[in-house]
This record gives structure tokens, C-alpha cells and sequence, in this order.
């Protein structure tokens, strides 16, 4: 039995798998992030997604799969998040505040985890919006630095602003003593960024698919073409950029590979898209 003044301090669980919001950040009108407390008996692996939601009208909850956006180790729980206007979820989830409670289904599934690549020498992160989502776990667990040599994100968004969330992440992660510590100060240089915009200009422009293409990317970060033998790497986007990623890849000799059988890449989809 849990002591009385215990159950009275502790706030009552209004829904079952609720947890607590800790944390809100709004990047832009269409992008926000937000932090969760954990529940304790959650296990999961870097790259995986869960169902969130919220209470719905009808009693029944709106339930969505989100990227967990922390890495394994975080005491918390990170997601980031579009705000579709009239979505079902996201017109309010857009609104909760520190303090409101949140469902988390804790059943953690997905393709996007190490354990899906065969050893290699270098990891490629290729995501479009909020498809950043999975590798802003991915890039704060030390495990992907201990399997690769280097880990290359390239992110791409219409606009600059649309990057925010994710450059911020980066530039707080090369400088993170901890990581510092384990790796040396090298470690700024084991983790590449590529940001681009399609929309607006930045000082690196284009798709993610014309970067590797045309070799763009290769010769600005000074690295080979990509090879099967050597790269490795996760596509996490809309369906159009996924498939189009995936010829590219393949052309490059990369094989698609998933948890039963590891091979050269992995792929999940970021949203399932209007009529698919
Ligand atoms: P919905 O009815 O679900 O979507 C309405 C429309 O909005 C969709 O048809 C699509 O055209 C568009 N849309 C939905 N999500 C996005 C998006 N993320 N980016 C651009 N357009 C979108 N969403 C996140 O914001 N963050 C995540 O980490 C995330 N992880 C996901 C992981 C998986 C495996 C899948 C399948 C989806 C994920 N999503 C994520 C999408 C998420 O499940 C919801 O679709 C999103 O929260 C919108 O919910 P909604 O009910 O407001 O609108
Ligand atoms: P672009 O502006 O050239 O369409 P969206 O907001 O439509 O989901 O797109 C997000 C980003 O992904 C944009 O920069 C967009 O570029 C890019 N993108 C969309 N579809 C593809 C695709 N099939 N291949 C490569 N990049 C894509």
C-alpha cells in the first residue's frame, strides 16, 4: 500500500500510459519539441518510435507514432514535432505546456537501429524535416561513434529556419564535454554536418539526392564516393525522398537491410502522406 501523504503528493494519472511534459520548445510555426518524463520500465534502442498521443473527444485516444528524438540513456523522453494545422493530433498537441500529460504507449518497434547495418567504416544520416527525428537519438548515443569512424548528417528543409532544431542539436553535441572526454577533442570531427535548404538561400543548397548525385557532397566534405564496402546509412523522410534516396543508394551498390538481416542501409518513412 503506498502511504497516504505518498499518494496525496503524487498527482492522480487522469489516462492510462500517461507521462508528464517537462519540457516545450516552438522552432518555428510548423516545428516544435518537447520532453517527457520517462516511464521507468522503458527500454528502447536508439532510432526507435513509439505511439503518442492524446485524450480524443470521444473518450477514445489520437494516437501517432513519433521517432524518439533522445537517445537510450536520457532519464527523459524527446520527441519533435510538425504542427499540421488541422491535423488530428498536432492541432493540439501543438498547445501543451510543461505540466500537462501526454499517452506513451511504451512498446518501442523500428528499422533505424544500429543493429540493422553491418559493421563500416562511416554512418550516413539522410533526412528531410522532421525525419531528423530518429537521428537526433541516434547522434547523442555514444554507440554510433564506438561502430563508425565517422557519422555524416545531411538534413534538408525548404528554409533556414526549418534547420534550427537540428543545427542546435550538433553545435551542443561538438561541444559536449562528456562526449569530449570519451572521444578527445577530435570527436567535433567524427560527427559531419550537412544541412541544405531547397527553398531559400543558405550556404549549402539542394536535395539530398543531387548532393550525392553529383558528388557535391563528397568533394565539400572531402570524403570518397559512397561504397559498399566502407558506408553505411539510414533514410528517414517523406515516401517520394525515401524512394528516390533508396535508387540512389542502390546505385552506389548500398543493399537495403533490416533488423533480421543487416546489410548497407535501413529506411523508414518520417509520416504516412495524404492517400498513402
Ligand atoms: P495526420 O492526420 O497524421 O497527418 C495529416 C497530414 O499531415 C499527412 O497526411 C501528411 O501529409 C502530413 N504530415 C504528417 N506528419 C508529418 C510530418 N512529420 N512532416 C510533414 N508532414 C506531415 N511526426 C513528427 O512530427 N515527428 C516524428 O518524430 C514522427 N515520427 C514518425 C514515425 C513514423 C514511423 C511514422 C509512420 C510517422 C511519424 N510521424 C512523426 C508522423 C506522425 O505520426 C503524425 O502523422 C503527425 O504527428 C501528424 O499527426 P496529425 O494527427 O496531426 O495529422
Ligand atoms: P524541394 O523543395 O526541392 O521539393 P517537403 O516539405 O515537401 O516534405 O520537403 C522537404 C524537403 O525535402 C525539401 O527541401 C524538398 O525539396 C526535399 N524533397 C522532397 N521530396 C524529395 C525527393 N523526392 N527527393 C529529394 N528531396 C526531396
Amino acid at each position: 500500500d503506498v502511504p497516504v501523504a505518498e499518494a496525496a503528493a503524487k498527482p492522480a494519472k487522469t489516462v492510462p500510459d500517461a507521462q508528464t511534459v517537462t519540457a516545450v520548445k516552438h522552432w518555428t510555426d510548423r516545428l516544435f519539441s518537447f520532453r517527457v518524463t520517462r516511464p521507468a520500465s522503458l527500454r528502447f534502442r536508439s532510432g526507435e518510435f513509439v505511439m503518442i498521443g492524446l485524450p480524443g473527444d470521444n473518450g477514445r485516444p489520437i494516437l501517432r507514432a513519433y521517432s524518439i528524438a533522445s537517445p537510450a540513456w536520457d532519464d527523459e523522453l524527446e520527441f519533435y514535432s510538425i504542427k499540421v494545422p488541422d491535423g488530428p493530433l498536432t492541432s493540439k498537441l501543438q498547445n501543451i505546456q510543461v505540466g500537462d500529460e501526454i499517452i506513451l504507449r511504451p512498446k518501442p518497434v523500428g528499422t533505424l537501429v544500429l543493429d540493422a547495418l553491418l559493421p563500416g567504416k562511416r554512418l550516413w544520416f539522410l533526412a528531410t524535416g522532421t525525419g531528423l527525428a530518429p537521428f537526433a537519438s541516434l547522434m547523442r548515443e555514444p554507440e554510433s561513434y564506438e561502430r563508425f569512424e565517422q557519422v555524416i548528417m545531411m538534413h534538408t528543409c525548404r528554409t533556414a529556419d526549418e534547420l534550427t532544431y537540428g543545427r542546435d542539436l550538433v553545435e551542443n553535441l561538438k561541444h559536449d564535454p562528456l562526449l569530449g572526454e570519451i572521444y578527445g577533442e577530435d570527436f567535433a570531427k567524427r560527427l559531419l554536418y550537412y544541412p541544405t535548404t531547397t527553398r531559400e538561400d543558405s550556404p549549402l543548397m539542394g536535395r539530398i539526392t543531387d548532393n550525392l548525385t553529383s558528388g557535391k557532397v563528397f568533394t565539400d566534405l572531402n570524403l570518397p564516393p559512397m561504397d559498399p564496402a566502407t558506408d553505411r546509412a539510414m533514410i528517414c523522410g517523406s515516401l517520394a525522398f525515401n524512394t528516390d534516396v533508396k535508387a540512389v543508394l542502390e546505385g552506389f551498390g548500398l543493399r537495403e537491410g533490416a533488423n533480421s538481416e543487416p546489410k548497407e542501409f535501413v529506411v523508414e518513412k518520417a509520416f504516412v502522406g495524404d492517400g498513402i
